[in-house]
C-alpha cells in the first residue's frame, strides 16, 4: 500500500543539471607569469579580465576601471584591494566593491588554481 507522491518532473531535473554545466572555466595563464601584488590582463570570450596575485590568492575582476576605464589589470594589490593606476581609485577585491562607495561594483569572477595554472570562469559572480 506504498503512496507515490510527485516531487518533480524530469524537465525540472534536466534543466538544473544543465545550469550547473554553465560554469566553464578556462585556462588564462600559469601561475608563475603573475608576480606577487600584480595583475595580468586576459580576455576570455570577449571580456577582459584583469587576474591579481595578492599573497599567493588569485583573483579576477573586471579590468575596466568605473571611473574612467582605467586598466585594473595594471593596478597593485594591497590589503585586499586593487588599486587603478589612472586615479586611485581602490576596488575589494573578493567582491569588486569601490571602496569609496560601494554602490559602484565590478564583476568579479571564479578563479581555479589546477598545478601550475590559473583558470577563470567568466561568467560573472552574483
Ligand atoms: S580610471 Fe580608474 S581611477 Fe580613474
Amino acid at each position: 500500500m506504498a503512496k507515490f507522491t510527485k516531487v518533480c518532473s524530469k524537465t525540472l531535473k534536466l534543466t538544473i543539471v544543465k545550469d550547473v554545466k554553465m560554469a566553464k572555466f578556462t585556462k588564462v595563464c600559469s601561475k608563475n607569469e603573475i608576480e606577487e601584488g600584480k595583475g595580468k590582463v586576459v580576455e576570455v570570450e570577449g571580456k577582459k579580465i584583469a587576474v591579481l596575485n595578492h599573497n599567493g590568492k588569485f583573483f579576477a575582476i573586471s579590468n575596466t576601471c568605473a571611473h574612467m576605464q582605467g586598466p585594473i589589470g595594471e593596478g597593485e594589490c594591497n590589503d585586499g584591494k586593487v588599486t587603478c593606476p589612472w586615479h586611485g581609485w581602490e576596488y575589494e577585491l573578493e567582491s569588486g566593491k569601490n571602496t569609496f562607495d560601494e554602490n559602484i561594483k565590478l564583476d568579479t569572477y571564479e578563479v581555479k588554481i589546477e598545478g601550475g595554472d590559473v583558470l577563470v570562469n567568466p561568467k560573472p559572480k552574483k
